[in-house]
């Protein structure tokens, strides 16, 4: 109830008064790292003291629909209609008040804080600013992988995360463009970053490098890694190693399975336990070193 009274002041006031009483965004754009705060500001005209029950400031965000981020009424805080997105992660700083500067903190920024913010102010006279706030997560190191599939065949990785969304080029040691042969998946998460992983599949003749660069456009940021395939005699050598550790990894998963096999029978001479539960155990458990031997 008490926001519609505040908009209806609002708008009677902008009519009378809006010539008299002007908010100021000294700032219109923020550009804010992803889990970084924030503090936006906007001001209006205090003469002389400023009396708190005459003051009334709100920050609401523009999106579909709009949401409350900050209210003080008539000089009291009323949080009872801010949004959910922003629960616990807002602060008005009330001393700033008094010289006459609206300065609201987002702490722990997220990818949807991202868009514009009205600064709304009623103090014997009431007008707004428009504030938009950007978001970025860069891209900053990528996990590569370069692995054999086949005779000079190889399957080249590479993985990262950020925001906005990235492109992904590849490129050959002479620079020639082979991102068409490129396969770029995007994942998101509840944090709303995109998890990027690029792969290439080529043939090549040993020792070459491969570039591969994540092009944030909208930030005009690239970042990028070289990749190694690796010279023949060291391919043999490494494969073989692979194979030995492979080779140890697989008796250890099938010893673990065997032993928590046994564990689990052990246990069901106790529990009535669903045999299942012992399946499912042991699949998890041969997976993971399956994992590991991946990542070798
Ligand atoms: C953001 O603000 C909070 C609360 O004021 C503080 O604990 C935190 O260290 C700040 N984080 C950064 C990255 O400055
Ligand atoms: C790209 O990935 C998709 C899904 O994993 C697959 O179906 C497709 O064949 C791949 N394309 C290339 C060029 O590797
Ligand atoms: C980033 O990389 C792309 C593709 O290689 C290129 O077109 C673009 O100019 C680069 N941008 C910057 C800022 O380096």
């Amino acid at each position: 109830m008490e926001k519609p009274l505040l908009l209806y002041i609002f708008v009677f006031h902008w009519h009378l008064l809006n010539a008299l009483f002007t908010v100021e965004a000294p700032q219109s754009l923020y550009t804010v790292e992803y889990g970084s705060n924030v503090t936006m500001e906007c001001t209006f005209p205090v003469n002389g003291q400023l009396k708190f029950k005459d003051l009334s400031v709100s920050w609401e965000k523009k999106d579909e629909f709009r949401k409350d981020v900050y209210v003080l009424l008539k000089g009291e805080e009323d949080f009872n209609s801010q949004h959910s997105d922003f629960k616990g992660r807002i602060k008005l700083l009330k001393e700033k008040l008094n010289f006459g500067q609206s300065v609201l903190q987002i702490t722990d920024v997220k990818v949807s804080d991202a868009g514009f913010y009205r600064c709304l102010i009623d103090y014997r006279g009431a007008d707004y600013k428009m504030i938009s706030l950007k978001v970025k997560a860069p891209y900053r190191t990528i996990n590569q992988g370069v692995v054999s599939t086949g005779d000079k065949e190889w399957k080249l990785t590479c993985q990262s995360e950020g925001y906005p969304k990235a492109e992904v080029i590849w490129q050959n040691g002479g620079y020639q463009d082979l991102t068409d042969k490129a396969n770029t998946s995007y994942k998101t998460g509840n944090d709303q970053l995109y998890r990027v992983t690029s792969t290439l599949k080529i043939k090549s003749k040993a020792d070459e490098i491969f570039h591969c660069t994540f092009w944030n456009k909208e930030l005009q940021e690239n970042i990028s890694a070289i990749l190694y395939v690796a010279d023949s005699a060291e391919d043999i050598l490494w494969t073989k190693n692979r194979r030995f550790v492979g080779a140890i990894l697989i008796v250890t998963a099938l010893f673990g399975s065997v032993l928590l096999f046994m564990l689990c029978i052990g246990k069901e001479l106790y529990k009535n336990e669903d045999e299942r539960d012992c399946r499912g155990a042991s699949f998890e458990e041969e997976e993971l070193q399956y994992k590991q031997i991946e990542k070798t």
